[in-house]
């Protein structure tokens, strides 16, 4: 239903008789707002997650401005607002941790101020899930406007081709060939000045690229926006073209409700597919799917991963970067690969269908974006295991994995934390081969807490000597979505729940079998009943705080990670203005 001046959500606190309107139109003008900005044009939140500890937003302050000539062009009023900025690689313990956090403060934020529309300035790992889950669950017409990937990178060494290379995926595969002695100290020394060349997200298909695409699948940002380098001038004038269009989204009360069908979810779990795209969206898309009321499971995860190849070759599953992906087309052109596995009548922000903005779309480069008949991987990218290991679920990112191990079976070794896990493979004695199953449990949402990307365990020193590059891991953690390897991750329920994965020990024989998607514990089920006789939780370590709040309502990977109070369509009343 079109809106007018009179329904607009911010004349509540503008345009009202009595003190509290002239109190809040008073505090406009004491910074220089003039009140018909306020009374008479929708009011805007640019919601940004811009810190200077979040490299990969270091450009969104100026890129708020972009935002806000845009909204001022078509006739709104900005304000920004900034909210909590989650650089991956620099906070601790982990982002995840956070990822709902920053979705409870986004959407209290949007519900406690006089905005009428959102656009969410956004883009490194869990700010993008954060935001939107957070936009989702307030209701309010949103446009995410997608931070984009930082430029690309080169490594030259004299004798050797050139190589492209790419952020976080690289950062493992040069750690793993310094520990072996094949980069040197003053190489080591040098990549870290040159892998990240700019301000941006990860130019991979890590879980960075992955959920920004995801999003623009969903409908929630602009066709191809979500690949623009974030330093390309094209960046800002999208950006630009956000604010202008989230004002006409106000009036046209274009809400996340009305573009998050069944339907679109599906759209973009083709996506995620098609991509190669990180394992973290598993969690992700299902938080935001609850969030918005969709049926969504990690079976409708698997049964896409079978019907739909990776077609982007980007790395880790491939060997471009998003620079690349951008000039071939971009999200669009992939999309117009799998069209006949899409939902086309689904809504974009643009307020076309998916349909109308493929209309006329091809791919750029063959290369970049592979035919149907040349996948980068025909075995999927995402695999969904279960087995007396993992009942409620596992996840493997089957086309960054070795498939000499899709169907393996190997002795254990398990860790209980990280420290000694770290500790034991740089011992060059540790008892282990290729063929061994390395396990690190108490990793996942309640056990860590917050479930760490910890799931690339380390290959031991002694088998990397040996020129091992890949073994079969398994963990309730996460994983980078910019590493690789045959890593068996989100195993639920988590160890620290009870899950089997507590009960199993070292010297225990597990099996992997990626096409029959099964993961197996072979151990006898009346010595399992024994040990879970003798399993004792860890004790509460944390006695206060929002850890404490974490540990209490976070729910399972195979669940999204939400907090179970915030998932579901349940409403939360307008404040009252008083
Ligand atoms: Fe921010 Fe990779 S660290 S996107």
């Amino acid at each position: 239903m079109p809106k007018t001046l009179a329904d607009l959500r911010s004349r509540r606190w503008f345009t009202a008789g009595g003190m509290r309107a002239f109190s809040h139109r008073q505090r406009m003008q004491q910074q220089g707002v003039r009140r018909e900005d306020v009374m008479q044009r929708p009011c805007i939140a640019i919601v940004n997650t811009w810190s200077e500890l979040s490299p990969c937003h270091a450009h969104l302050r100026e890129r708020a401005e972009s935002v806000k000539r845009g909204v001022l062009l078509a006739g709104g009023w900005p304000f920004e607002l900034p909210a909590l900025s989650l650089g991956e690689v620099i906070v601790k313990p982990t982002t995840m941790l956070y990822r709902n956090l920053l979705a409870m403060e986004v959407e209290e934020l949007l519900r406690s101020h006089p905005v009428d529309g959102a656009v969410l300035l956004a883009g490194c790992d869990k700010t993008t899930p954060g935001t939107v889950m957070g936009a989702i669950s307030m209701g309010l017409p949103t446009i995410f406007c997608a931070a984009g990937p930082m430029l690309n990178d080169r490594y030259l060494k004299p004798g050797q081709a050139e190589r492209k290379v790419g952020a976080g995926t690289h950062t493992r595969l040069f750690w793993d060939e310094y520990q072996a002695g094949k980069v040197s100290d003053a190489e080591w020394v040098q990549l870290e000045a040159h892998m990240t060349r700019s301000p941006g997200t990860c130019n991979t298909m890590g879980t960075a690229s992955t959920m920004t695409a995801i999003v623009e699948a969903l409908g929630l940002a602009l066709p191809g926006s979500t690949a623009v380098p974030a330093m390309d001038a094209a960046h800002t004038r999208m950006a630009t073209t956000c604010g202008e269009r989230i004002v006409q989204m106000v009036w046209d009360d274009l809400t996340p409700q009305s573009i998050l069908t069944r339907g679109a979810f599906m759209n973009a779990v083709a996506v995620q597919m098609a991509l190669g795209g990180s394992t973290n969206a598993a969690v992700h898309i299902i938080a935001m799917a609850r969030r918005a009321g969709v049926q969504l499971t990690l079976d409708d995860l698997d049964a896409v991963g079978r019907a739909v190849p990776v077609l982007a070759n980007l790395f880790p599953s491939g060997d471009r970067l998003m620079e690349d992906f951008h000039y071939a087309g971009g999200l669009p052109a992939l999309m117009s690969r799998i069209e006949a596995q899409l939902s086309l009548g689904e809504r974009n922000v643009n307020g076309k269908t998916l349909g109308g903005n493929l209309r006329g779309v091809r791919v750029l480069d063959d290369a970049v974006i592979r035919p149907l008949n040349n996948p980068v991987s025909a075995n999927g990218a995402l695999a969904v295991l279960r087995g007396n290991l993992a009942p409620d679920g596992a996840v493997m990112k089957a086309s960054a994995a070795s498939p000499k191990f899709f169907q393996h079976r190997g002795r254990a070794i398990v860790f209980d934390d990280p420290a000694s896990m770290n500790k034991a493979c740089a011992d060059v004695t540790l008892d282990c081969d290729e063929n061994t199953v390395l396990v690190l449990r108490n990793a996942g949402p309640v056990g860590a807490p917050g479930m760490p990307e910890w799931g690339g365990l380390p290959i031991p020193k002694k088998l990397l000597d040996a020129g091992v590059r890949d073994m079969v891991r398994l963990s309730d953690a996460r994983m980078s979505g910019t590493h690789y390897g045959s890593c068996v991750l989100h195993i639920s329920p988590e160890a620290a729940v009870g899950g089997p994965l507590a009960l199993v020990r070292t010297g225990d024989w597990i099996e992997l079998d990626v096409a029959a998607r099964r993961l197996h514990l072979d151990v006898a089920d009346d010595e399992l009943v024994r040990r879970r006789a003798a399993w004792q939780p860890a004790p509460e370590s944390v006695a206060r705080g929002f850890v404490k709040l974490y540990r209490a309502h976070v729910t399972q990977a195979h669940e999204g990670c939400d907090f179970d109070f915030l998932q579901g369509t349940d409403t939360t009343p307008e404040p009252v203005i008083y």
